[in-house]
C-alpha cells in the first residue's frame, strides 16, 4: 500500500485484512510498531474525532503527531499550478509536500469541498496533489470520500450483523439545514457494495444521487458480487427489510453554488428524519451515522438512544482502523 485515498483503490481482501488488523489493535490499544515516526495531520477544516483518534492513536503506537491548519498558524497553500501567487497562498503544495517529506513518515489531509462548482471538487485537487508530491503515504481524513469512516463503519457491522453478504443496507438522504459534504454517502455506498450487501440509495429527488464516479463504481461491485443497488425516492418501500440504515445528508450536485435554489427542495424533505416509525419498518434492523449528528433533525433522540443504534461503536472504531491503516502504510519504511 503506498497511500489511503480512497478504498477504490483497494480490494476487498486488503481492505478486510485492514479490519482484522484493526481487531487486533482494538485488543491490544498499545505496541510500539511505530516508535521513533512521525505523522503530519494537516487540517483544512473542523473536526472532533479524526483529529483526537489520529494523535491518540499515533501516541499509543510510539509516535508523534503534527497537527497543522494552514492558513490558522500555518501558511495558506496554493494548489494550482503555474499560479502568479500574489494572492493570499505564501506557499505552494510542491514546497510543503517536499518538506514534510524530510520531516515526517506520513501525512494526512483533511480538504473539503469548496461547494461552489463540483465539476472542481470533484478533482480531490487537495489531497492529490500531496499524494503527487510528496515522497512519503498520504491518508485521507475525508475530502470527497471519508475511506476512514468507511473502515470503522465495516468494523462495527461486522460485529454486529455478522457476514455482510445479501444483506440489505440503506443509505439514506436525512434533512440538515445546510447543504453538507456528499464525502461520507459516497464511502458508505462503495464500502457497502464492496461487501456484498444489497444496497438502496434513499433520497429526495433523482437530483441528489450521488456522482456518478461513485454510483458506477458502486454498480460495478454489486454487480460483481451478484447483489443490486437501488435508487428509491420512496421513504417506506425502501426502509422495509433493511438490516442496516445509515443516515447522511448532503448537498444535491446540481446546485452547487446556487444552494438558495436548493433549499426549497430540502425544506419539503425534513420528514426523512430517521425515526423509530421508519425503523420498526425493519427487521429489527441497525442505525448508525458518522457523527456529528444533529438530534431531532436527522435522526431521533428515541432511535440514537435505542440498542439499535452503532454509532458511538463505529466512532470508537476509527481508533483502531487508523491504527491499521499507519501500520500498513509505514511498515517497511
Ligand atoms: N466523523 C468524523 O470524521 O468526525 P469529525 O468531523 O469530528 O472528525
Amino acid at each position: 500500500m503506498r497511500n489511503f485515498l480512497t478504498t477504490l483503490d483497494h480490494p476487498r481482501h486488503e481492505l478486510q485484512s485492514l479490519l482484522d488488523s484493526a481487531r487486533n489493535f482494538r485488543r491490544q490499544p498499545h505496541q510500539d510498531v511505530l516508535k521513533d515516526k512521525s505523522v503530519a495531520l494537516l487540517f483544512f477544516n473542523p473536526s472532533m474525532r479524526t483529529r483526537t483518534t489520529f494523535e491518540l492513536g499515533l501516541h499509543q503506537l510510539g509516535a508523534k503527531a503534527i497537527i497543522l491548519e494552514p492558513g490558522k498558524g500555518a501558511w495558506p497553500i496554493e494548489f494550482d499550478d503555474g499560479a502568479v501567487m500574489d494572492g493570499e497562498p505564501e506557499e505552494h503544495v510542491r514546497e510543503v509536500a517536499q518538506v514534510l517529506s524530510r520531516y515526517v513518515d506520513a501525512m494526512a489531509v483533511r480538504a473539503f469541498p469548496k461547494f461552489q462548482r463540483w465539476e472542481e471538487d470533484r478533482e480531490d485537487k487537495v489531497i492529490r496533489a500531496f499524494a503527487r508530491h510528496a515522497t512519503v503515504p498520504v491518508i485521507n481524513m475525508e475530502t470527497i470520500t471519508h475511506p476512514c469512516q468507511e473502515l470503522a463503519l465495516m468494523l462495527a457491522l461486522q460485529d454486529r450483523v455478522g457476514p455482510t453478504d445479501g444483506k440489505k443496507f440503506l443509505l439514506t438522504w436525512t434533512y440538515h439545514p445546510k447543504p453538507l459534504n456528499t464525502a461520507v454517502a459516497n464511502s458508505a455506498l462503495i464500502i457497502a457494495a464492496k461487501f456484498g450487501f444489497d444496497v438502496t440509495l434513499l433520497c429526495p429527488t433523482p437530483e441528489y444521487v450521488l456522482d456518478a464516479r461513485y454510483m458506477d463504481a458502486a454498480r460495478a461491485m454489486v454487480k460483481e458480487q451478484g447483489r443490486t443497488l437501488t435508487v428509491s425516492h420512496d421513504v417506506e418501500s425502501a426502509y422495509r427489510g433493511a438490516h442496516v440504515v445509515y443516515a447522511k445528508s448532503w448537498g444535491a450536485i446540481p446546485y452547487f453554488g446556487r444552494w438558495a435554489d436548493e433549499k426549497p427542495i430540502r425544506e419539503k424533505h425534513r420528514h426523512f428524519m430517521v425515526d423509530m416509525d421508519k425503523m420498526r419498518l425493519t427487521p429489527d434492523g441497525l442505525f448508525s451515522h458518522c457523527l456529528p449528528a444533529r438530534r431531532n433533525v436527522k435522526v431521533t433522540d428515541e432511535v440514537l438512544d435505542s440498542p439499535r443504534a452503532l454509532h458511538i461503536d463505529e466512532a470508537g472504531n476509527r481508533l483502531h482502523v487508523q491504527k491499521a491503516v499507519l501500520a500498513r502504510l509505514l511498515a517497511n519504511r
